[in-house]
């Protein structure tokens, strides 16, 4: 499905519905080039959880933790693989641990760059930058 958003809030409100219709278990994947939206989605997603929480991008530690007090959902992961380089080091980072846990939502800036770790179920959001202040938001649940 392909929404379009004309703003940082429209954004930041998808992100929000999206985070709504979470069970549990979800890995997300976001692509799109540098300054897409991939992070102001997100933060409208751990907003959802977390109303005024301030959601980092986690470009430079790689991935953020958030607890959360969900019925089903304990934490979300928030990773950014822009400055992983060699896909072995995702093993490093012990994400594929984490992901498809009932109790946990993993999301993933830069998900192309899981390689081998890319699972199969995923939801997958590619962000499209078409102006400064429009972007194309295309969803698909695989
Ligand atoms: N419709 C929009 N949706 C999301 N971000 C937008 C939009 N229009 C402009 N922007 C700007 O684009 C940038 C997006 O940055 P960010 O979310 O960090 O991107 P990414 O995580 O993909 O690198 C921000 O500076 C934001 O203000
Ligand atoms: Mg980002």
């Amino acid at each position: 499905m392909i929404f379009k958003s004309n703003n940082n809030i429209e954004t930041k409100q998808l992100g929000r519905t999206l985070a709504a219709q979470m069970k549990g278990g979800e890995v997300i994947c976001l692509y799109g080039d540098l300054g897409s939206g991939k992070t102001t989605f997100m933060n409208g997603f751990i907003n959802f959880f977390l109303p005024g929480k301030r959601v980092l991008s986690p470009t430079f530690i790689i991935v953020r933790h958030y607890n959360i007090s969900n019925k089903k959902i304990k934490n979300i992961l928030h990773a950014d693989l822009y400055r992983i380089e060699k896909v072995e080091n995702i093993d490093i980072l012990g994400l594929a641990e984490f992901m498809n846990k009932s109790d946990k939502v993993m999301a993933i800036e830069w998900a192309e760059r899981l390689g081998k770790y890319l699972p199969v179920k995923r939801i997958d959001i590619k962000f499209d930058i078409i102006s400064e202040s429009k972007r194309n938001i295309t969803m698909t649940a695989l």
